[in-house]
């Protein structure tokens, strides 16, 4: 360890550390743009200038903090009037050509730029020519849009192609006052499944998610914990939505019920700062057409009656099957495991498929797996076999299925079925009793994933009218519990 002196403060640093580094570790504030935690150090903005006390006739002297290595003794003061003065004067420079878009800008609310201005310049500009004008709306992929009058050339999100996606999908072409950040032209950073990585990174609002532009303003929405499902990797993220203080009234009130972005929540260990593009997707899993109604054969019931025919079939069947969900969650698990896993011989099957053209595996997140919580429920039962005859034999009496991925026509001619799930399908139809459940979004609970580290998820929704928990129906499986308390 070594003994370094930080505005006055005695911090014990790693000897390997940066001055930046040492810092953020014990709690003191440095501005920075290019510095990332994950990523290489260009010391391009010079914003995390400090100033170094000067030791005895020895004068002291600025550098920048996320390239300086700490040394024993070092006294850096991060706030010195000699610091602010450079801090003023840099950002003086870097907004020379920065538009004043904030008034329609997506990263108004969540920009380091607009935030250091106000703290260390708030002047208006020294320069007495026009703005260098570039290019508003470029479309870097069919994901982001990149606006280059906002860039400022920070060079994070080509380290991000280079060093963490290893696309090498971006580059920076021409110099000075002219330099443009541009996507390769062999198509790269379109096929890079973690492209949209860098529309978090960029400290200020010149990369852009297509899906969200213009759609909110940051303080209208508040993020919730979840975990994505879209692998059994189980990134955590934060699932953004309408605060209920900002309730749109008047307008749609599907808005105030929507996944408006999903962005990674840093954590070490699954995910570190980043997810790929299926978990900022998630909108188009959790928001297709939902079921609502129970059934009886296709025919809408009341949820009591349903559920008073589901515990006749399985109070009269002999030798009934559940294929339980991979995506249940493991407190879900745990309620049906209780309730009704002494009854049925049960496995657990594949909820959902890679998609045509998803990326299968690689060497930083992506994982075969495309269920969340396969770990989890096969702590409990076995994997359901690949021959469908050992699974459900000609003499499986009752099938309970939960969740996607079954075919119903495939299932024993013979055999009743009860199944649970939560989107609007045409097999629904098919099952002798159909009761719609909720889905992730609309309760908490836990995944467990394919290393064992189990992952929260909180509730972002109300769940629609005439839909129930599935830990709710298990349990009014076993006993005659009204649907209605769920
Ligand atoms: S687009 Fe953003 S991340 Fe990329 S160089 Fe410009 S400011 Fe930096
Ligand atoms: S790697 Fe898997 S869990 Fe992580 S964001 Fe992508 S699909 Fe979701
Ligand atoms: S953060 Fe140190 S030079 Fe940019």
């Amino acid at each position: 360890m070594v003994e370094i002196w930080i505005d006055g403060d005695r911090v014990e640093a790693e000897e390997n550390q940066t001055v930046m580094q040492a810092a953020r570790a014990s709690g003191h504030v440095i501005p920075y743009f290019c510095w990332h935690p994950a990523l290489s150090v260009p010391g391009n903005c010079r914003i995390c200038m400090v100033e170094i006390e000067g030791d005895g006739a020895a004068a002291g002297w600025l550098d920048i903090a996320c390239n300086m290595p700490v040394a024993k003794g070092m006294r850096v003061l991060t706030d010195s009037p000699r610091v602010r003065a450079r801090r003023q004067q840099m950002l003086q420079m870097i907004t020379l050509n920065h538009p004043v878009d904030c008034g329609i800008c997506d990263k108004a609310g969540e920009c380091t730029l607009q935030d250091y201005h106000y703290q260390y310049n708030g002047a208006p500009s020294v320069s007495r020519d026009a703005k260098v004008r570039a290019t508003k709306h470029h479309a870097l992929s069919e994901r982001i849009v990149l606006d280059n009058e906002r860039c400022i050339l920070c060079s994070r999100c080509v380290r991000f192609t280079r060093e963490i996606s290893k696309s090498d999908g971006l580059g920076i072409q021409d110099r000075g006052d002219h330099s443009l950040v541009r996507a390769v032209e062999d198509g790269a950073f379109d096929r890079d499944p973690y492209s949209d990585n860098v529309i978090d990174i960029c400290p200020v609002g010149a990369l852009l998610s297509r899906p969200f532009l213009h759609k909110a303003r940051v303080w209208y929405l508040e993020p919730t914990r979840s975990v994505c499902p879209g692998c059994e990797r189980g990134c955590s993220v934060e699932i953004w939505h309408r605060r209920k203080s900002w309730k749109l009234n008047r307008l749609d009130p599907a808005a105030n019920a929507r996944i408006d972005r999903v962005t990674p929540l840093d954590n070490p260990a699954v995910n570190g700062p980043w997810i790929c593009n299926k978990g900022r997707d998630l909108a188009q899993v959790f928001e297709r057409p939902r079921a609502t109604e129970a059934l009886l054969k296709g025919l809408p019931a009341d949820p009591e009656t349903a559920l008073e025919r589901a515990r006749a079939l399985i109070g009269a069947a002999r030798r009934p099957v559940a294929l339980v969900s991979s995506w249940a969650s493991n407190e879900e698990l745990a309620a049906f495991d209780a309730a009704l896993g002494a009854r049925f011989t049960c496995y657990v099957k594949t909820d959902r498929l890679p998609e045509p053209g998803e990326r299968i595996e690689d060497d930083l997140l992506i994982k075969p797996d495309k269920n969340p919580n396969r770990t989890g429920a096969r702590a409990l039962y076995p994997a359901q076999p690949a021959d469908t005859g050992r699974a459900l034999p000609a003499d499986c009496d009752l099938v309970l299925v939960w969740g996607e991925g079954c075919n119903l026509k495939a299932l024993p001619p013979a055999a009743k079925t009860i199944h649970l799930d939560a989107w609007l399908k045409p097999d629904n139809d098919r099952a002798d009793v159909f009761l719609p459940i909720s889905v992730q979004t609309e309760r908490s609970g836990h995944y467990t994933n394919f290393a064992g580290v189990v992952s929260r998820f909180d509730k972002c929704f109300d769940k629609p009218t005439g839909v129930a928990d599935a830990e709710a129906l298990f349990a009014a499986l076993l006993q005659p519990v009204l649907l209605a308390a769920s």
